[in-house]
């Protein structure tokens, strides 16, 4: 475990760095700060090390960070529609952050909090926060506990633990951008993505669910066959003219609570492949439609591309919480909640 102090939040807090590493020669950095993914090494064809995700130089930048680089969303991942959701008969009104609805659980995200570190090892750290009753106009006082591993697999491992005194919304993703041609080669369309779905869920112009299943087949929403995410992605297609592209919610033919492959992504010119691994239901496939062109500046000093990392964000489907007929993303008080999703690589 390799610690190192990087600066203070606004409050005078330190904020450090740290370093977890497995045998297969991945090497992850992170910090305290929002228990945020900084960096992502791993050996490419030629055994040369790329860091595949995106992220800033300053520390300061991560105060704000609009894209959400890195993030463990908690407690709410994606959008709630009308900012609104009714639990046990009660009505609860959440910011409104992005148009008329919820995004990422609103303005005082907890990715701009300090987390604690509970456990430290040389391939692992444990990051806990208690989130406080109506915190983020959520109910209830939630013990979250967020662990990443690196496995001698060249897996980074994700697991959740969540614990209520009231019946709320627990729905965690991590937001790291992954382009594995490097994070500063440019635009990661190239790519080529599978993904382990037959259907998605339609969305209006605002990216809210409507609560219809739509099959793939016939549309650029198909990924069953790998393709690269350029052939289609500025389609003539609703759905993607709404959100610029791809940042929709796939429905995973997995078995919801039962860890398995949902998607790869595959950079032929490193040979890197990335697969995702979930229990949950879904993921939202976002292409970086909404990275400014060369404005944000990355951790080379260089400006970042629009569309210069893809986020494969494991999740209940957004707005579930309003519509009964999805799975929904409910922790029960008194009952603990477990979640795991890994990004798994290799290259050849
Ligand atoms: C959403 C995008 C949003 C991005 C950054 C993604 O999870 O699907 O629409 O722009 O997060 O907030």
């Amino acid at each position: 475990m390799n610690k190192t102090l990087w600066g203070t939040d606004k409050f005078g807090n330190d904020i450090s760095t740290y370093e977890i590493s497995g045998k297969g020669g991945m090497k992850v950095k992170l910090m305290d700060f929002g228990a945020t993914v900084l960096e992502i090494h791993v050996p490419d064809k030629n055994g040369n090390d790329v860091d595949v995700t995106l992220g800033y130089e300053k520390l300061e930048d991560y105060f704000t960070n609009d894209p959400y680089f890195g993030c463990c969303v908690v407690p709410s991942a994606n959008r709630i529609g009308g900012a609104k959701f009714t639990l046990n008969g009660k009505e609860y009104s959440l910011d409104v952050n992005d148009g008329e609805n919820n995004l990422h659980s609103g303005f005082d995200s907890i990715c701009h909090k300090m987390w604690k570190v509970t456990e430290e090892q040389d391939n692992t750290i444990t990051f806990s926060y208690n989130k406080k009753d109506m915190e983020l106009k959520f109910p209830g006082n939630v013990s979250i506990l967020v662990t990443y591993t690196v496995t001698d697999d060249n897996e980074l491992r994700i697991d959740y633990v969540a614990n209520s005194d009231e019946d709320t919304i627990f729905n965690p993703t991590n937001h790291s951008y992954f382009n594995l041609g490097g994070h500063d080669s440019g635009d990661a369309m190239n790519q080529l993505v599978w993904i382990n779905s037959k259907k998605f869920t339609e969305t209006d112009s605002h990216s809210i669910p409507n609560g219809k299943l739509v099959d793939v087949a016939g549309t650029p929403m198909d990924f069953t066959e790998e393709k690269p995410l350029a052939d289609e992605i500025d389609s003539d297609y609703d759905q993607l003219k709404w959100a610029g592209g791809y940042d929709h919610n796939f429905a995973l033919d997995i078995v919801e609570g039962e860890l398995s492959l949902a998607a790869s992504m595959r950079d032929v010119n490193t040979g890197i492949k990335m697969e995702v691994l979930t229990d949950l239901p879904g993921m939202q496939l976002y292409a970086g439609n909404y990275i400014p062109d060369k404005e944000l500046i990355g951790k080379s000093g260089k400006p970042y591309v629009r569309r210069g990392g893809v986020a494969f964000e494991s999740q209940y489907f957004p707005n579930a919480i309003n519509i009964p007929e999805f799975s929904q993303p409910v922790l029960k008080a008194g009952i603990e909640k477990k979640t795991t999703t890994i990004y798994r690589f290799s290259a050849n």
